[in-house]
């Protein structure tokens, strides 16, 4: 299939690493210029130079997507860098788990900065361009957490859900104007992170044979579902969910 990416300007957040950066990769393999961001920016400088070793069109803004001002500094920085985006994929660090009675009033208040307000106000900021260009793509990064909330992980099973409804409501908005608006739910995916969290060796053979493909994602095979969402023939499908976590959740909806 042929995606029709090229020429087209992304904006992936929480990009230096992990599902981020294997999406900024695959956008760039397709001919698409992308604008990388993480907060830390030594390793946000080496993941973009990666990116043009690989042939890739790409610049490096630093931000915080927890915090509006940032969000506002790097959305202008974009639009002066690159141009306005046509895609923009929402990621970041997942907010720190705690059981339901464990978390304080604080934890709530900056997960939900982080999590849910940084999906809206960056949609808030591309949306306007894509509306005139009549073409855009905005594609969140959630978790399988959506479908069967996972034990301690409270605030990302309550704030992703969150971000699922406003997706689903701004998809609905947005329609007409040649924008769609979708998730894609990564199970347990072999990111730094995931590899900092099981250096058990045993407890991570467990968790991987619970799994039905008997292994964790390829951070490349979550960014093909990104990639096929973000392509033109995609342009019918939006409002949408798509989990990729080798048939690990066990509901059929
Ligand atoms: N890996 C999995 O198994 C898995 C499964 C389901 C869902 N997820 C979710 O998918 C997302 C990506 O996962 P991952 O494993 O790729 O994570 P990761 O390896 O920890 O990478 C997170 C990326 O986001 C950046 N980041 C973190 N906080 C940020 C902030 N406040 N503002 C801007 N950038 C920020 C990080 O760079 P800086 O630290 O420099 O900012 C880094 O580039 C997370 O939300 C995670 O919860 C992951």
């Amino acid at each position: 299939m042929h995606l029709g990416l090229e020429g087209k300007r992304a904006l992936v957040t929480g990009a230096s690493q992990g599902i981020g950066l294997a999406v900024a990769k695959g956008l760039a393999a397709e001919g698409v210029e992308v604008a990388l961001s993480a907060r830390t920016a030594t390793t946000l400088e080496a993941a973009v130079s990666a990116l043009r070793a690989l042939g890739g069109r790409a610049v490096g803004i630093p931000a915080d997507v927890s915090r509006p001002d940032e969000i506002a500094r790097l959305l202008t920085r974009v639009r002066e860098e690159l141009g306005a985006p046509d895609i923009l994929v929402v990621n970041a660090g997942g907010p720190p788990a705690g059981t339901p009675t464990a978390l304080s009033e604080a934890a709530w208040a900056k997960a939900h900065e982080l999590t849910l307000m940084s999906a809206v106000r960056l949609a808030d900021g591309v949306l306007p361009a894509m509306r005139t260009a009549r073409w855009g793509r905005i594609i969140n990064i959630t978790s399988v957490s959506v479908k069967e909330p996972i034990l301690n992980l409270t605030l990302s099973n309550a704030l992703r859900a969150a971000v699922t409804g406003f997706a689903k409501t701004l998809s609905v908005e947005v329609a007409a104007d040649g924008v769609t608006v979708n998730n894609v739910a990564p199970g347990y995916t072999a990111t730094e992170r995931l590899n900092e969290l099981f250096e058990d060796a045993a407890a991570r053979a467990r968790l991987e044979a619970s799994i039905p493909a008997k292994r964790f994602a390829d951070p490349a095979e979550i960014a093909a579902a990104v990639l096929f969402l973000a392509s033109v023939p995609a342009a019918y499908i939006t409002g949408q969910t798509l989990v990729v976590d080798g048939g690990a959740t066990k509901g059929v909806h």
